[in-house]
């Protein structure tokens, strides 16, 4: 790897607020409130029409996932633990169930839409009933039963916060589908320079590669699908600084590029015939220029800015155009292990700008934890030794390792805290409505 630049004392970061003690009853309950709190806020600007619409069948209502998340600490945590415990509503149990078969039958996902009631306004005193009891079951807890509950409250705060980043991108395809053009929130995310501008020069850092290990491997909150730790051999190979641009993509598209098969895997090449892409999800031309939906609104595409909403098959078909490929998820955690550190702040939803930006200077590897999350060249497969938990919960990602290629790094509409080097998110080869980009690689035997 190359240098990396010397880090500015002269200017520190503000102390950031110390994150709650997950030991602790009290610490539990604070960052419960946090996170559930989040949420809220993340669907207020909603009015609860926004919130009832399913666009399509990928997409979930916005009161849908409100009430999900609060079906699974309902589940999952007072179900199991609370003194004579009965469901809020019996009904919700099958109506906010996803897609855990050892929990019981479950509504149609495509339909979700049409369920009118209950409203948004019904979810919140759901939500509100749950939170009062899971507050009650936590502060009546003694240490054996904390102790119990701790890694399932855990578990319960990273899927909500999955949750909040699906709620951004569904509602973002439920309003591109609105001639009005309604804003949902946020603010244009301009570059380093302030606004639109020329696509920064594309660098390459190189990694010696070797026997590496891969997994996570400290005592901090991850998911089942990050573990075990184990070893991988990777030959030398490069990463791009940054991610692909608009700019780099417009010039794929003068070039042929959804018109030239030679240029797609043949499933890809399927997919661009039969629902007549040309260029990426949300991308409008409109006489003769380019526009983007986001949820700040429609905007004339910036060129420096990331190309986003890509499926997997437009990554690679793009990586082939350029002489290149993309990285695979164990080149990709090895290259974001050495380079975390300099990978400066990260535009997460918590800027708010709920959109992509412009790389910064170059440096290290940048945009690696923030802006759009980045398909590899790996399919979601179990790591070796890889066993799901018993029960439900067990669940939760093990069932999903067949057809689906994993994305490293996070958004900016993936909440701040869950991010890190191991985390695998995944989705369908074809899927364009997640907030995905490209980064490119080369060298090693991939
Ligand atoms: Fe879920």
């Amino acid at each position: 790897m190359r240098t990396a630049p010397e880090t500015d004392l002269a200017a520190p970061e503000p102390a950031p607020e110390p994150a709650p003690d997950l030991e602790t009853a009290e610490g539990l309950l604070a960052r419960y409130d946090e996170v559930r709190g989040y949420t809220e806020l993340l669907a207020a600007p909603l009015s609860p029409e926004d919130q009832t619409v399913q666009s399509m069948p990928d997409v979930s209502p916005t009161k849908w996932h409100r009430a999900h998340v609060t079906w699974f600490f309902e589940t999952f945590l007072l179900a199991e633990h609370e003194s004579g415990f009965a469901p809020f509503q019996d009904q919700y149990w099958f109506l906010f169930n996803s897609y855990y078969e050892a929990v019981g039958p479950r509504y149609s996902r495509p339909l979700r839409g049409v369920i009118s009631r209950p409203g948004a306004h019904d979810v919140g005193l759901y939500r509100r009933n749950v939170d009062d009891r899971l507050r009650d079951l936590v502060a009546r807890s003694d240490d054996g039963t904390l102790a119990k509950l701790r890694p399932l409250m855990e578990l319960g705060f990273h899927h909500e916060q999955q949750h909040q980043e699906l709620l951004l991108m569904d509602i973002k395809h439920v309003l591109s589908l609105n001639p009005l053009q309604p804003v949902y929130a946020g603010r244009p995310a301009p570059g380093p320079a302030g606004g639109p501008g020329e696509p920064d020069p594309l660098g390459w850092v190189g990694f010696e590669g070797g026997l590496v290990e891969i997994g996570h491997r400290s005592e901090a909150f991850c998911f089942d699908n990050e573990l075990p730790l184990h070893q991988q051999w990777l030959p030398p190979y490069r990463l791009a600084d940054r991610l692909v641009t608009n700019g780099e993509w417009l010039a794929f598209i003068a070039d042929g590029g959804y018109r030239r098969p030679e240029l797609w895997l043949s499933d890809g090449w399927a997919r661009v015939q039969a629902e007549g892409w040309e260029a990426p999800f949300y991308w409008r031309e409109t006489d003769g220029v380019w526009h983007e939906h986001t949820l700040h609104g429609t905007v004339v595409l910036d060129p420096a800015a990331p190309v986003c909403h890509v499926s997997h098959y437009e990554a690679d078909a793009y990586a082939t155009w350029a002489g290149k490929r993309l990285p695979t998820e164990a080149e990709w955690e090895h290259a974001a292990r050495i380079a975390e550190a300099d990978a400066g702040p990260a535009n997460l939803a918590d800027l708010e700008t709920f959109h992509p930006r412009p790389a910064g200077a170059p440096g290290s590897l940048r945009q690696l934890f923030g802006d759009c999350w980045e398909w590899t060249a790996s399919a979601y497969l179990p790591y070796p030794g890889f066993r799901p938990a018993a029960g439900a919960i067990g669940e939760y990602n093990g069932k999903f390792m067949s057809n689906q290629m994993v994305l490293r790094g996070g958004c900016a509409l993936t909440p701040p805290g869950h991010t890190r080097a191991t985390y695998r998110n995944f989705f369908p080869p074809g899927a364009r409505w997640p907030l995905t980009g490209v980064r490119l690689a080369d060298g090693g035997a991939a």
